[in-house]
């Protein structure tokens, strides 16, 4: 399923995406992100980067999907895979403090990042390895 790249699987996840890039707030940087979560009940759920006059606030599109998925009853390890698409020709992965806020919610977790032509997948253990989690103080 989301261990094949070119998997159908992607497809809603991809949509999901693209769409939410459609109406990224992006102003400043003028690189407007799309990102899709699938949760275990089935639900995509899409985000885009949000940015700010004041610089620091801006939110990216895979934080803002997880909140949604959060709000929409998101609990850890509820994370089946990821998506984050952008029209540069470099894929974008995401970025540190994206992959410490889904490492929260999924130890493991297929993350694909495409553009209109190419795909790359990438797993999140791989992505942010020997991550710091509740369990270093709980
Ligand atoms: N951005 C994301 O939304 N996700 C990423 O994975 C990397 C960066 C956004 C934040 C900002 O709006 C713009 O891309 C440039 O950094």
């Amino acid at each position: 399923m989301f261990d094949d790249p070119l998997s159908p699987s992607w497809t809603p996840l991809l949509e999901a995406a693209w769409q939410a890039r459609e109406h990224a707030h992006a102003p400043y940087s003028h690189f407007q992100v799309g990102a899709a979560l699938l949760t275990a009940t089935g639900e995509v759920v899409a985000g885009c980067n949000v940015e700010n006059a004041a610089y620091p606030v801006t939110l990216c599109a895979e934080r803002g999907a997880l909140s949604a998925a959060v709000a929409a009853g998101l609990r850890p390890g509820g994370l089946v895979a990821a998506v984050v698409v952008t029209d540069v020709a470099e894929l974008t992965p995401p970025c540190g403090a994206c992959r410490q806020a889904l490492v929260e919610f999924a130890a493991t977790l297929p993350v694909l990042l495409a553009n209109r032509h190419t795909r790359r997948l990438h797993h999140l253990e791989n992505l942010l390895p020997h991550s710091f989690t509740g369990s270093h103080f709980q």
